[in-house]
């Protein structure tokens, strides 16, 4: 675990805006940020921004062996550490921006379930829109977006940006009880019904 801290912090201080964090997420957000991963049957759960695996091994915990974890990461580092720990996840070391080919190119279906660790309120404008639209093009209309957002950040304006942008990308956007036990305190945004995705 401390590897794991010292790991990430190393990564933020070597890119501050794609990490967009100084430690990894704690089990509770994991917990919280996973619970539309269905009980039963082989769904498909992409994880974007995976890091050092807080979420991925609670999507993993919960499919038990069922279905299929595509996990994209950016950072190749991360990516390695994340491999050695969890080798039954199909690693994609690449920009999540891409992700209805990256899916394509595995012959994955649309996804059930997208869980999100992506550092949205890091990003710039042009960048949001793009990942918004590379989820909205990889998951099932009756699929389900997770995201967290830290507490701290929700009146600064990228943050701000970023819950217009998801309210205006899927019809509905519901915000989870905040969770005390993660540094910093955050909360997660549930959101289902996909609007089609935008002419350019
Ligand atoms: C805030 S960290 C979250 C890591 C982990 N999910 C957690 O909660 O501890 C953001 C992660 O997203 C990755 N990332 C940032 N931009 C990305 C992109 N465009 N495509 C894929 N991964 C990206 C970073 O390298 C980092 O691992």
């Amino acid at each position: 675990m401390a590897k794991e801290s010292a790991l990430f912090l190393r990564q933020f201080l070597r890119s501050p805006i794609a990490t967009g964090a100084i430690a990894p997420s704690s089990r509770y957000l994991a917990a919280a940020v996973t619970t539309p991963i269905p009980e039963r049957g082989d769904p498909v759960v992409v994880e974007l921004g995976p890091g050092t695996g807080p979420f991925t091994a609670e999507i993993q915990r919960r499919l038990g062996g069922r279905g299929r974890h595509i996990a994209i990461e950016i950072n190749p580092l991360l990516a390695r550490h994340l491999a050695e720990r969890h080798p039954e996840v199909e690693l994609v070391v690449d920009d999540a921006v891409k992700l209805p080919r990256l899916l394509a190119d595995r012959d994955a279906p649309a996804a059930d379930v997208i869980v999100s660790g992506l550092p949205w309120a890091a990003f710039s404008a042009g960048t949001q829109i793009r990942l918004l639209r590379a989820v909205l093009g990889a998951m099932r209309p009756d699929g389900a977006f997770t995201t967290f957002s830290y507490v701290h950040a929700q009146a600064l304006g990228p943050a701000i940006s970023f819950r217009q942008r998801l309210r205006g990308a899927f019809e509905e956007v519901v915000p989870g009880r905040t969770i005390w036990r993660n540094l910093p305190p955050a909360f997660v945004y549930h959101a289902r019904r996909p609007r089609p995705v935008p002419e350019r």
